[in-house]
Protein backbone atom coordinates (compact mmCIF):
# COMPACT_ATOMS: atom_id res chain seq x y z
CA UNK A 1 0.00 0.00 0.00
CA UNK A 2 1.50 3.12 -1.46
CA UNK A 3 1.72 6.06 1.53
CA UNK A 4 -1.55 7.55 -0.54
CA UNK A 5 -3.32 5.21 -0.15
CA UNK A 6 -2.76 4.93 3.46
CA UNK A 7 -3.40 8.15 3.93
CA UNK A 8 -7.06 8.05 1.76
CA UNK A 9 -7.90 4.87 4.32
CA UNK A 10 -7.08 6.09 7.52
CA UNK A 11 -8.41 10.01 6.91
CA UNK A 12 -11.55 10.29 8.21
CA UNK A 13 -13.58 14.06 8.97
CA UNK A 14 -16.57 13.86 11.58
CA UNK A 15 -19.57 15.89 11.87
CA UNK A 16 -20.45 16.86 14.88
CA UNK A 17 -24.18 17.62 15.61
CA UNK A 18 -23.72 19.79 18.42
CA UNK A 19 -25.56 23.11 20.18
CA UNK A 20 -24.28 25.02 22.91
CA UNK A 21 -24.89 23.20 25.75
CA UNK A 22 -22.52 21.48 28.28
CA UNK A 23 -23.63 18.07 26.61
CA UNK A 24 -21.58 18.79 23.64
CA UNK A 25 -18.54 19.40 25.43
CA UNK A 26 -18.76 16.24 27.31
CA UNK A 27 -19.95 13.92 23.95
CA UNK A 28 -16.78 15.65 22.29
CA UNK A 29 -14.65 14.77 25.16
CA UNK A 30 -15.74 10.91 24.68
CA UNK A 31 -15.60 10.77 21.16
CA UNK A 32 -11.99 12.50 21.00
CA UNK A 33 -10.56 9.00 22.03
CA UNK A 34 -11.72 6.74 20.43
CA UNK A 35 -10.79 8.63 17.34
CA UNK A 36 -7.05 9.70 18.28
CA UNK A 37 -6.75 5.61 18.34
CA UNK A 38 -7.89 4.99 15.35
CA UNK A 39 -5.09 7.46 14.15
CA UNK A 40 -2.12 5.73 13.29
CA UNK A 41 0.83 8.08 13.67
CA UNK A 42 1.53 12.04 13.32
CA UNK A 43 1.52 13.21 10.08
CA UNK A 44 -1.94 11.48 9.26
CA UNK A 45 -3.31 12.97 12.54
CA UNK A 46 -1.95 16.16 11.21
CA UNK A 47 -3.57 16.30 8.34
CA UNK A 48 -7.12 14.81 9.27
CA UNK A 49 -9.78 17.71 9.51
CA UNK A 50 -13.45 17.79 11.64
CA UNK A 51 -16.89 19.82 10.12
CA UNK A 52 -18.39 21.24 13.04
CA UNK A 53 -22.04 21.99 12.72
CA UNK A 54 -22.15 25.69 14.66
CA UNK A 55 -26.19 26.01 13.73
CA UNK A 56 -27.21 25.46 17.39
CA UNK A 57 -24.70 28.08 18.71
CA UNK A 58 -26.44 31.08 19.69
CA UNK A 59 -25.06 34.80 19.99
CA UNK A 60 -23.30 35.27 23.42
CA UNK A 61 -22.54 31.99 24.01
CA UNK A 62 -19.64 29.84 22.68
CA UNK A 63 -19.20 26.06 21.80
CA UNK A 64 -16.08 23.96 22.53
CA UNK A 65 -15.28 21.26 20.48
CA UNK A 66 -11.66 18.99 20.73
CA UNK A 67 -9.33 19.16 18.02
CA UNK A 68 -5.81 17.48 17.47
CA UNK A 69 -6.63 16.86 21.17
CA UNK A 70 -6.63 20.53 22.13
CA UNK A 71 -10.17 22.49 23.13
CA UNK A 72 -11.15 24.81 20.33
CA UNK A 73 -13.40 27.60 21.69
CA UNK A 74 -16.14 29.04 18.72
CA UNK A 75 -17.80 32.02 19.67
CA UNK A 76 -20.84 33.47 18.43
CA UNK A 77 -20.07 37.08 19.35
CA UNK A 78 -22.49 39.99 20.22
CA UNK A 79 -21.95 43.13 19.06
CA UNK A 80 -20.62 44.52 22.12
CA UNK A 81 -17.97 42.16 22.35
CA UNK A 82 -17.08 42.97 18.83
CA UNK A 83 -16.95 46.43 18.72
CA UNK A 84 -15.03 46.40 21.64
CA UNK A 85 -12.18 44.06 20.15
CA UNK A 86 -12.24 46.41 17.30
CA UNK A 87 -12.13 49.79 19.13
CA UNK A 88 -8.17 48.83 20.21
CA UNK A 89 -5.17 50.41 19.48
CA UNK A 90 -3.19 47.16 18.07
CA UNK A 91 0.18 49.08 19.39
CA UNK A 92 -0.46 48.72 22.60
CA UNK A 93 -1.09 45.38 22.70
CA UNK A 94 1.61 43.04 24.63
CA UNK A 95 1.18 40.74 21.22
CA UNK A 96 0.64 42.57 18.22
CA UNK A 97 0.60 39.90 15.65
CA UNK A 98 -2.34 37.72 14.72
CA UNK A 99 -1.55 34.52 15.25
CA UNK A 100 -3.56 33.46 12.30
CA UNK A 101 -2.83 30.58 10.10
CA UNK A 102 -5.34 31.35 7.61
CA UNK A 103 -3.68 34.30 6.81
CA UNK A 104 -0.32 35.09 4.90
CA UNK A 105 2.65 36.43 7.18
CA UNK A 106 2.81 37.72 10.66
CA UNK A 107 -0.06 40.11 10.22
CA UNK A 108 -1.16 43.13 12.74
CA UNK A 109 -3.47 41.49 15.54
CA UNK A 110 -6.56 43.06 14.58
CA UNK A 111 -9.62 42.10 15.40
CA UNK A 112 -10.16 41.83 11.49
CA UNK A 113 -7.34 39.82 10.91
CA UNK A 114 -8.36 37.22 13.96
CA UNK A 115 -12.71 37.04 13.56
CA UNK A 116 -13.76 34.63 10.57
CA UNK A 117 -15.52 36.66 7.78
CA UNK A 118 -16.32 39.94 7.34
CA UNK A 119 -18.93 40.37 10.09
CA UNK A 120 -16.53 39.42 12.81
CA UNK A 121 -19.13 37.16 14.17
CA UNK A 122 -17.49 34.71 14.71
CA UNK A 123 -14.18 34.15 16.73
CA UNK A 124 -12.48 30.64 16.50
CA UNK A 125 -9.24 29.84 18.53
CA UNK A 126 -7.65 27.30 20.32
CA UNK A 127 -8.37 27.21 23.82
CA UNK A 128 -4.87 26.82 25.39
CA UNK A 129 -3.31 29.40 27.25
CA UNK A 130 -0.17 30.72 25.53
CA UNK A 131 1.46 30.66 28.91
CA UNK A 132 1.80 27.36 30.36
CA UNK A 133 -1.21 25.62 28.52
CA UNK A 134 -4.38 25.55 30.83
CA UNK A 135 -7.77 25.99 29.58
CA UNK A 136 -9.08 30.22 29.64
CA UNK A 137 -12.32 30.35 31.18
CA UNK A 138 -14.79 32.77 28.78
CA UNK A 139 -16.65 35.80 29.51
CA UNK A 140 -14.05 36.49 32.43
CA UNK A 141 -11.12 38.41 33.20
CA UNK A 142 -10.98 42.20 32.95
CA UNK A 143 -11.63 43.01 29.29
CA UNK A 144 -14.49 40.61 29.09
CA UNK A 145 -13.21 37.89 26.88
CA UNK A 146 -11.60 35.20 28.36
CA UNK A 147 -9.35 34.65 31.77
CA UNK A 148 -6.92 31.87 32.67
CA UNK A 149 -6.67 31.71 36.31
CA UNK A 150 -3.92 29.50 36.82
CA UNK A 151 -1.45 32.66 36.90
CA UNK A 152 -3.67 35.38 35.69
CA UNK A 153 -3.45 36.06 32.27
CA UNK A 154 -6.31 38.15 30.92
CA UNK A 155 -7.58 38.04 26.72
CA UNK A 156 -9.76 39.98 25.43
CA UNK A 157 -12.95 39.87 23.36
CA UNK A 158 -10.58 39.08 20.24
CA UNK A 159 -8.55 36.64 22.15
CA UNK A 160 -5.69 38.92 22.48
CA UNK A 161 -3.75 38.68 25.72
CA UNK A 162 -3.96 42.38 27.62
CA UNK A 163 -2.42 41.47 30.55
CA UNK A 164 -0.82 38.84 32.60
CA UNK A 165 2.17 36.69 31.90
CA UNK A 166 0.97 34.85 28.91
CA UNK A 167 3.07 35.89 26.04
CA UNK A 168 1.17 35.56 22.63
CA UNK A 169 -2.42 35.93 21.85
CA UNK A 170 -4.94 32.66 21.92
CA UNK A 171 -3.90 31.05 18.82
CA UNK A 172 -6.38 30.44 15.84
CA UNK A 173 -6.22 27.08 14.53
CA UNK A 174 -6.66 26.44 10.05
CA UNK A 175 -10.30 26.80 9.85
CA UNK A 176 -13.02 27.81 7.31
CA UNK A 177 -16.25 28.15 6.56
CA UNK A 178 -17.74 25.07 4.28
CA UNK A 179 -21.08 27.01 3.93
CA UNK A 180 -23.29 29.23 6.34
CA UNK A 181 -23.83 27.01 9.49
CA UNK A 182 -20.76 24.46 8.48
CA UNK A 183 -17.02 24.63 9.82
CA UNK A 184 -14.14 22.93 8.36
CA UNK A 185 -11.08 22.84 11.26
CA UNK A 186 -7.79 21.72 9.70
S1 LIG B 1 -1.21 28.90 32.17
FE1 LIG B 1 -2.53 30.59 31.84
S2 LIG B 1 -1.71 32.11 33.10
FE2 LIG B 1 -0.36 30.48 33.40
Amino acid sequence: MSHADDHEGTRRDFLYYATAGAGTVAAGAAIWPLINQMNPSRDVQALSSIRVDISGVEEGTQMTVNFLGKPVFIRRRTADEISAARDVDVSSLPDPIARNPNLTGDVPATDENRALGESGEWLVQQGVCTHLGCVPLGQAGDFGGWFCPCHGSHYDTSGRIRRGPAPENLPIPVVRFEDETTLVLG
